[in-house]
């Protein structure tokens, strides 16, 4: 148990997405996903590209357009059920204190919470002197980090992550950063980020989408999570930058 968070469970699925979505019948995107199992994959785009709604359409929400296509688990069993998610506003229950908004999940599904698991991650996000609080007394990075907690809190294979560190200030990023990595060891996360340096650092894989393709960007030899002034990383975010700014969506 060397990082305190380790649990049992069965290999992660890889997933894999094809096909197109349209709003209103004009297309918004076509994309080729593969989603490596048990690996972290950072999704960038444009704003409005449809990075938020691939990871809703797999979710089975709401879409607002029409998708033709397929997607699978690598293990060709139901996601049903196999997904956290962190969306990218942070949905936190306003009445409801920073631990019941953590335990929601289990709540919801008439479990008993792991209170001591919930303590120890709103600890770790920096909440503790916060617990009891509700939402609306906190600031828009603590709120992140609650919301974070909580998706951490669910013990599923496959996480999806959406701009999970955009409110934080750049150290408070890398620390959660850090910590999610540690978290969700194992775990099929797919990441949206608009960071180059995130992606950079936490990305096993990094793909770039625009509305005709999604595309795998190299990613940098070293292991994940990389350190932040690894030359190998600062070039790949530099060029990564350089890339995004001069794609159309
Ligand atoms: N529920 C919805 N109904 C109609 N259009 C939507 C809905 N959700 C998103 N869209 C549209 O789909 C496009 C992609 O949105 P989104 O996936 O949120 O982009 P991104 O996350 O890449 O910024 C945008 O043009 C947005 O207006
Ligand atoms: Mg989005």
């Amino acid at each position: 148990m060397e990082n305190g968070f380790e649990r049992p469970m069965t290999k992660s699925p890889g997933i894999l997405l094809k096909g197109r979505h349209c709003i209103d019948g004009i297309a918004l995107f076509d994309a080729n996903l593969h989603i490596s199992s048990e690996q972290w994959t950072c999704l960038l785009g444009r704003s409005g590209v449809g990075k938020s709604t691939i990871l809703r359409l797999i979710l089975g929400l709401e879409t607002g357009g029409h998708f033709t296509g397929s997607f699978t688990a690598s293990d060709d069993m139901p996601l049903a059920g196999r997904i956290s998610y962190m969306a990218q506003s942070d949905l936190l229950l306003p009445w409801l204190s920073v631990l019941d908004n953590v335990c929601i999940g289990a709540h919801l599904r008439g479990e008993k919470p792991d209170i001591g698991f919930a303590n120890d991650l709103i600890g770790r996000v920096g909440l503790f002197e916060h617990i009891d609080q509700k939402p609306n007394t906190l600031s828009g990075g603590m709120r992140q980090r609650a919301a974070l907690a909580r998706t951490l809190f669910e013990d599923r294979p496959i996480v999806f992550l959406d701009e999970p560190f955009s409110s934080l200030d750049a150290g408070t990023r890398a620390d959660m950063q850090e910590l999610a990595t540690r978290v969700l060891k194992d775990r099929t996360v797919l990441l949206v980020t608009h960071d180059p340096a995130e992606a950079a650092r936490i990305g096993h894989q990094i793909i770039v989408m625009s509305a005709q393709e999604t595309h795998n960007w190299p990613v940098p030899p070293t292991p994940v999570l990389r350190e932040i002034n690894d030359p190998q990383t600062l070039v790949c975010q530099a060029k990564l930058l350089d890339y995004l700014r001069g794609i159309a969506a």
